[in-house]
């Protein structure tokens, strides 16, 4: 397994320009199979985790073609079964259930298990395919959903932890071929939800209020091929972003939605830095004395979970006391075990982690757990003193694009070792 190795104490300056959505196109990539007409995607990243989705369309019949960030996809013929031994790598498997039973009437995929972030459930994904009147089965750790015809209803999605995106993104993929009128009530409402109504929209659905709690979508016949460029990654910018805070000069991320980052940017500007954007750029340089931060992780427009790991990174050497709450993913803090192996100092009590800011931070070996808290612990390493040593690093690889080599195009010091 390939390490990555960090020197520190480099400032970073300059620019990069931001890749496709992860979170974007694999919900995007699961509605190709809605349509038997071919589908071109661009901007599709090129990620293990985007090569899984791919080569699960490939086990359902559908042709794939990938040229560098476009991706062809034509599903004229659909298996209904996903294959365990590619579902079982990655959890977001689970939203090829909406499009398959919206298309076959049937479906049936290994049940995500749990992981590093905490237990992931889709109970919110089976109460909409059973208020759109499938029948859910759930045996041999597959989960079966099957629904002769697919009917309209009226169907709140919240959870104890707030909306669901990938739930949002499944009952939204099956109502769009049931006959009469859904509404979902407690949508998701991230960017990257809008950006597959946009696509179901250019396919022929009929889905309106994508982007607020309530989604209201008719059903129609069938629907056709469409081309849709994949938005920005949201969290790749913020992370950029972060980095830049963490040890920038200055540094400028192109390609981006200014928008779809406001919570961070916000956050970085409480933070004591500089932010200045344009219509697709953002640059965040130093702006003087720091500010400790109270950061609490909301469903969008709010703090995003999936940043709050590289924040940590930087409030770990921000002096003062720094309070951050996690409601979306509790016990998403194993970043936090391997930041006080470099010297961070932070105490969680259940959901919260109180960081007291210290003036350096020691490069060590560590251990990557999850996506996002490997791309924290690079983030660390960056300003640490000496070399931080990252085990495990195919987690980044499922979803960053190159991450290592665009750090180091910044003026990282950084190189990926090939491990045995
Ligand atoms: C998506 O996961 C993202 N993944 C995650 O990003 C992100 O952290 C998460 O949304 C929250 O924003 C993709 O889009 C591929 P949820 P998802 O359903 O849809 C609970 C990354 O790093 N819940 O919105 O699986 C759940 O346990 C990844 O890119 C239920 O209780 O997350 C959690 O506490 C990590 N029942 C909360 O809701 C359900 O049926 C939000 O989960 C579904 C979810």
């Amino acid at each position: 397994m390939d390490k990555i190795l960090v020197h520190g104490g480099h400032p970073l300056s300059g620019s990069i320009k931001i890749s496709g959505s992860k979170n974007s196109a694999l919900p995007i990539l699961a509605a190709t199979l809605l349509t038997r007409e071919p589908c071109v995607l661009r901007h599709v990243p090129d990620l293990s985790d985007t090569n899984y989705m791919l080569q699960i369309l490939t086990h359902l019949g559908a042709g794939v073609e990938r040229a560098s960030g476009t991706v062809s996809v034509r599903a004229e013929k659909v298996e209904s079964v996903a294959p365990y031994d590619v579902v079982r790598k990655m959890r977001a498997s689970v939203c090829v259930l909406g499009p398959l039973l919206g298309r076959c009437s049937e479906a049936t995929v290994s049940l995500p298990g749990g992981c590093i972030i905490g237990d992931r459930p889709i109970d919110l994904h089976l109460k909409g395919f059973e208020a759109l009147g499938a029948a859910i089965r759930v045996e041999n750790g597959n989960v079966k959903v099957f629904a002769p015809n697919l009917h309209g209803a009226v169907i709140n999605l919240r959870g104890k932890f707030g909306p669901t995106v990938l739930g949002t993104d499944n009952v939204l993929m099956a109502a769009v071929l049931a006959e009469g009128t859904t509404v979902i009530e407690g949508a998701a409402a991230e960017p990257e939800v809008c950006d597959l109504a946009d696509f179901l929209n250019k396919m022929g659905a009929k889905i309106e209020g994508a982007g607020t709690r309530r989604m209201i979508i008719e059903g129609v016949k069938e629907l056709h091929g469409a081309e849709h460029a994949i938005i920005p990654d949201r969290i790749e910018a913020g992370t950029f972003l972060v980095a830049g805070a963490v040890c920038g000069n200055g540094i400028t991320i192109n390609r981006v939605e200014p928008k779809h980052v406001s919570a961070v940017t916000s956050a970085l500007t409480d933070a004591g830095f500089q932010l200045q954007s344009t219509k697709d750029t953002i640059t965040v340089s130093p702006n003087g004395a720091l500010k400790p931060l109270k950061l609490t992780t909301e469903p969008y427009p709010g703090f995003p979970t999936d940043m709050q790991a590289q924040m940590c990174a930087l409030l770990s050497t921000t002096d003062g006391i720094s309070v951050v709450t996690e409601n979306i993913f509790p016990q998403r803090y194993m970043h936090l075990a391997e930041l006080k192996r470099m010297g961070a100092r932070v105490e969680i009590e259940g959901a919260t982690a109180t960081i007291q800011g210290v003036e350096q931070l020691l490069g060590a070996p560590v251990m990557a757990s999850d996506l996002r808290a490997s791309a924290a612990l690079v983030l660390a390493g960056l300003k640490a003193e000496g070399v931080t040593e990252i085990s495990r690093v195919y987690h980044i690889d499922r979803g960053y694009e190159h991450l290592d080599e665009k750090l180091g195009a910044l003026g990282a010091h950084i190189e990926r070792v090939k491990a045995d």
